[in-house]
């Protein structure tokens, strides 16, 4: 999607045109807005949804209290400078303070709407740089579409009490095709508890420091990794009585990347002429740096954006995640030892065989302690290793190539603050295997991708567990794509993607037992006639099934739809109806 530049435009549209190009299957590609029937263009704009569980405010708060932030068109944006608003906290949140009150909940929502043909966009949402929210956009119609995303922001509660400055990047291109110009509003919906509960909810960060690159610039803050060997860094300086810290890491990826898990090998290009075909294998890393040490990696959940594989999947459920792109927390508390010394530090995100291009940037939540003025601790113990490994093979342009990789982090540190001496340890175990297989000429394609990503923090002051999480998620991705019947810069495409996230987490501590488990699964299938980049015919239909239990509640919904319409969608919120009970204190295995 739309990281796209005009010349990457450019070249998309050429090596669409190239014969040889379309024979290796044509991979790799967004596709624009296509109309199903004959427009009326006076039809009721469409709404797009990604399915997700209900943001519910905590029992007993009151609220919400809501704040328009910022109000925008985003027509002709590409290479301009972010649309800016300033912030100031509102009054309902200082209100609320002043009565003893406290934030329960904060959600920002985005909601937009956009007439017209358009590609899939990436967007971002800043305050004072940390950012807030990673989105694609939905393809519009004729007829108009409208859709709204909303994210639990309360864990930034101490940048939304301070003045500051949003910044939205939505890099958008309009010409005499591509019409679609999108209008959005964002806005900041605050929930409250009139007296602190019990117990008290776990503090969120105190301070939090953008890692992300300043103001003014023309383009989005994050930063733009475009190869294998391009690190991109920040330098900061930390409290010195921080006794806590987690990075939070915002990760997308476009263009030669924007479907990497389906690149082939280097190898397999160069041997059939495939110039026009993205490479560097299927295997991608995000590694997180601080000086010297990898504190801790990303195996990045591959979201595909509205205009992926073949749009009409994604009509009107989108994909997972393609409106709320997930965040990745590493904990690097065990390093605080080494960064406390007031002297700047560097954080800096690099991603293994990268191809143009990834956008990367990070949040570093910091706990401070109000009853010191330096807390001191030490790097106990520290472990980082990884391998990977590709089994090739191919003759012409058929073959079978095989990626498997691994990959584990674990660091060990204690901090000294009025907490007591806290012993912490963080934790990562991934592990990758990727099938890419090519048959018939080349023009039929199955990928099937299993990423499992293992990790976990607890931290005890040697009396008691202070803190323990726990989360296992596995990202499974099956996707089959065939083409055929080319005529000149015309081909048909048939396509199945089948992709979810199933996610367990535990926690437990002085805030007492937490268990959730969600299995969210999509399975699409669709066929459309390709001629440059339009799709001039074709049909698409997509199943989804949401799961989540929890001690917090559950959530249940299966849904389908076919060709921009919804056929059947069930959903509850029943813990013992359409999903399994809960079992008492068992821990997700890991
Ligand atoms: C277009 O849609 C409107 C509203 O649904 C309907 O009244 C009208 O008859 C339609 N026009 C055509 C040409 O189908
Ligand atoms: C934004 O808010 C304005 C004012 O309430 C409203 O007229 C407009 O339709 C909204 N636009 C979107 C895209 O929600
Ligand atoms: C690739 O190009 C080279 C040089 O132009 C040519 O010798 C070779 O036969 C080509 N290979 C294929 C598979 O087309
Ligand atoms: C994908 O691979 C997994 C594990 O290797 C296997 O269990 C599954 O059946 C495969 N799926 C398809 C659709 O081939
Ligand atoms: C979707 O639309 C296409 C083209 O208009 C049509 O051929 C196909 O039958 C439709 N599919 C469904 C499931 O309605
Ligand atoms: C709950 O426990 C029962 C019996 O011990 C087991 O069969 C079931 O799979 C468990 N369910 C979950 C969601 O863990």
């Amino acid at each position: 999607m739309a990281s796209l530049t005009t010349s990457s435009c450019l070249l998309l549209l050429l090596a669409l045109l190239l014969p040889l190009a379309a024979v290796a299957v044509p991979r790799g590609h967004r596709f624009p807005s296509l109309q199903l029937s004959p427009v009326n263009a006076s039809e009721p704009p469409t709404a797009f949804f990604e399915v997700d569980r209900p943001i519910q405010p905590p029992r007993g708060s009151v609220g919400p209290c809501s704040a328009l932030l910022l109000s925008g068109s985003f027509g002709y944006t590409y290479g301009r400078p972010p649309a800016t608003a300033a912030y100031a906290p509102p009054e309902c949140l200082a209100a609320a303070r002043a009565g003893g009150g406290s934030l329960a909940l904060a959600v920002l929502e985005w909601s937009a709407d956009c007439r017209g043909r358009q590609f899939d966009r990436i967007l971002g949402v800043w305050l004072s740089g940390a950012e807030l929210l990673r989105s694609c956009t939905a393809e519009p119609r004729p007829n108009g579409i409208l859709w709204s995303v909303s994210r639990d922001v309360t864990r930034y509660a101490a940048l939304l009490s301070e003045p500051g400055e949003i910044a939205v990047y939505l890099g958008n291109i309009v010409d005499s095709t591509y019409t679609g110009v999108y209008h959005a509003n964002l806005t900041l919906h605050l929930h409250f508890h009139s007296t602190t509960p019990s117990p008290p909810p776990t503090p969120h960060a105190d301070l939090i420091l953008p890692i992300s690159r300043s103001l003014p610039l023309n383009d989005g803050q994050w930063f733009a990794i475009q190869n294998s060997a391009d690190v991109q860094s920040k330098k900061l300086a930390i409290p010195s009585n921080t006794y806590r810290a987690v990075l939070e890491v915002f990760v997308s990826f476009h263009s030669s990347d924007e479907f990497w898990y389906t690149n082939p090998p280097n190898e397999y290009i160069e041997a059939n002429n495939l110039s026009s075909i993205p490479g560097n294998g299927a295997f991608r890393e995000v590694i997180v740096r601080v000086d010297e040490h990898v504190v801790g990696a990303v195996w990045p959940f591959t979201v595909i954006y509205t205009g992926g594989v073949n749009p009409l999947l994604w009509r009107p459920i989108t994909s997972i995640g393609s409106f709320n792109l997930p965040t990745y927390d590493i904990d690097i508390t065990p390093f605080l030892g080494k960064l406390m010394d007031g002297k700047e530090h560097n954080f800096g995100f690099a991603v293994t065989n990268a191809l143009d291009m990834w956008y990367i940037d990070a949040n570093l939540h910091l706990w401070l302690d109000h009853k010191s003025k330096k807390t001191v601790g030490s790097l106990i113990s520290y472990d980082a290793a990884s391998s990977a490994n590709v089994d090739s093979q191919f003759s012409g342009l058929d073959g079978r190539f095989v990626t498997s990789a691994s990959r584990h982090v674990s660091a060990t540190g204690w901090v000294e603050s009025s907490h007591g001496k806290v012993m912490t340890t963080f934790y990562q175990r991934f592990s990758y295997k990727n099938s890419n297989v090519y048959s018939k000429s080349g023009s039929e394609q199955v990928v099937n991708q299993t990423i499992d990503a293992n990790s976990g923090v607890s931290a005890t002051n040697g009396a008691m567990l202070l803190l323990s999480e726990e989360v296992h998620q596995v990202f499974p991705l099956y996707l089959f794509s065939g083409t055929s019947d080319e005529v000149g810069d015309e081909y048909s495409l048939v396509s199945v993607v089948k992709l979810g996230i199933n996610e367990k987490r535990a926690s437990g501590g002085e805030q007492g037992f937490s268990y959730s488990s969600l299995q969210n699964e999509q399975s699409a299938r669709g066929s459309m006639r390709v001629k440059g980049n339009l799709v001039t015919s074709g049909s698409g239909e997509n199943h989804q099934v949401y799961k989540y239990v929890g001690t917090d509640g559950c959530y249940f919904r299966d849904v389908n739809s076919k060709n921009y319409t919804v056929v059947f969608d069930h959903s509850g919120d029943s813990c013992l109806k359409g999903s399994s009970r809960v079992n008492g204190s068992r821990l997700p295995s890991s």
